[in-house]
């Protein structure tokens, strides 16, 4: 990589940012576009936001990616926030117009891309269930209600939390029958048999743990099952879903899409179709 006087600056800010593939992954797609650009790791602690955000705007930093804990609290430092991210509540891609510092939410569309593209889901009529009313809920329940699914059943351990997630949509999406249950709700049950598309948002999985309270015997034989843990080996609930023969991924696919639609907003450039994915690939033959 060379970096000139001209180059333009883009970053990841986070805490922690250092395991993150978003550089590899960004710097690789500079470099196959003869971009003069180069992507670096802000490791930013939650009391240093509102200065890091004056830093990018002081060093006309060129856009940046935003991870935890920031995706919530940067809403409020930006100038301008893209409908679906004031929606989803989070933002995870900043672009600096001549200062002017916008916020968008690529998880969302990523996901959608991911689950629509390796799942070949269709979301029109569908119903789909959530585990977990967190931010990574957030995205994943406005995209697939903006797409269309017929019904929507978010679970979380506590309740109150899908509740207050449901009550937003419920106003944007009209049409669509939303439920709030808890994982000892029989409604949850009715739910996991009935689903075409069951979504794993919850953080469990992530240290290897298992799902203990989806029962995976439940699931009809046709669903998709998308885990959003992203892992290049099997996450816990891939392997045991791989197992009974149903048709699952992880979030891989979410990770490199996400990336491809922050690097468009950057640079107006549509990456080819599974560029990024390609490249986690290779990255993980390395590995
Ligand atoms: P993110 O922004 O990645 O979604 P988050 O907002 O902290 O992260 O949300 C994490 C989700 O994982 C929540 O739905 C959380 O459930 P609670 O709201 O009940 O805390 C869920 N989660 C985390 N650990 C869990 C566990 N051991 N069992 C079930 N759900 C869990």
């Amino acid at each position: 990589m060379s970096i000139s006087g001209k180059s333009r600056i883009y970053g990841l800010v986070g805490d922690p940012v250092a395991h993150s593939l978003s550089p590899l992954m960004q710097n690789h797609a500079f470099k196959m576009h003869n971009i003069d650009a180069v992507y670096i790791p802000f490791h930013v602690l939650p009391d240093d936001l509102p200065s890091a955000i004056s830093g990018l705007r002081a060093l006309n930093v060129a856009g940046v990616n935003v991870t935890i804990p920031h995706k919530e609290a940067i809403i409020a430092f930006l100038d301008q926030i893209d409908p679906e991210a004031q929606l989803i509540g989070a933002v995870n891609t900043v672009v600096n117009n001549d200062g002017t510092l916008v916020g968008y939410n690529t998880d969302a569309s990523g996901f959608m891309r991911s689950v629509c593209t390796e799942l070949n889901f269709i979301p029109e009529g569908r119903d789909v269930l959530l585990l977990g009313a967190g931010g990574a809920s957030r995205a994943a329940a406005v995209a697939l209600a903006s797409a269309g699914v017929k019904s929507m059943t978010i679970a979380n351990r506590g309740q109150a939390r899908a509740e207050k997630l449901i009550n937003n949509l419920m106003s944007h999406f009209p049409s669509i029958q939303f439920s709030a249950v808890d994982y000892n709700d029989n409604r949850y049950l009715k739910a996991i048999s009935v689903a075409d598309l069951i979504v794993n948002t919850t953080s469990v999985g992530l240290h290897g743990e298992e799902i203990n309270f989806l029962p995976l015997e439940n699931i009809k034989g046709s669903a998709l099952i998308y885990d959003m843990i992203y892992s290049f080996s099997e996450t816990p609930l891939i392997k045991s879903a791989r197992s009974m023969r149903l048709t699952c991924i992880n979030g891989l696919g979410m990770l490199a899409a996400q990336g491809e639609d922050a690097f468009f907003l950057w640079t107006g450039i549509r990456l080819p179709t599974d560029f990024m994915r390609q490249f986690l690939g290779r990255a993980e033959c390395r590995t």
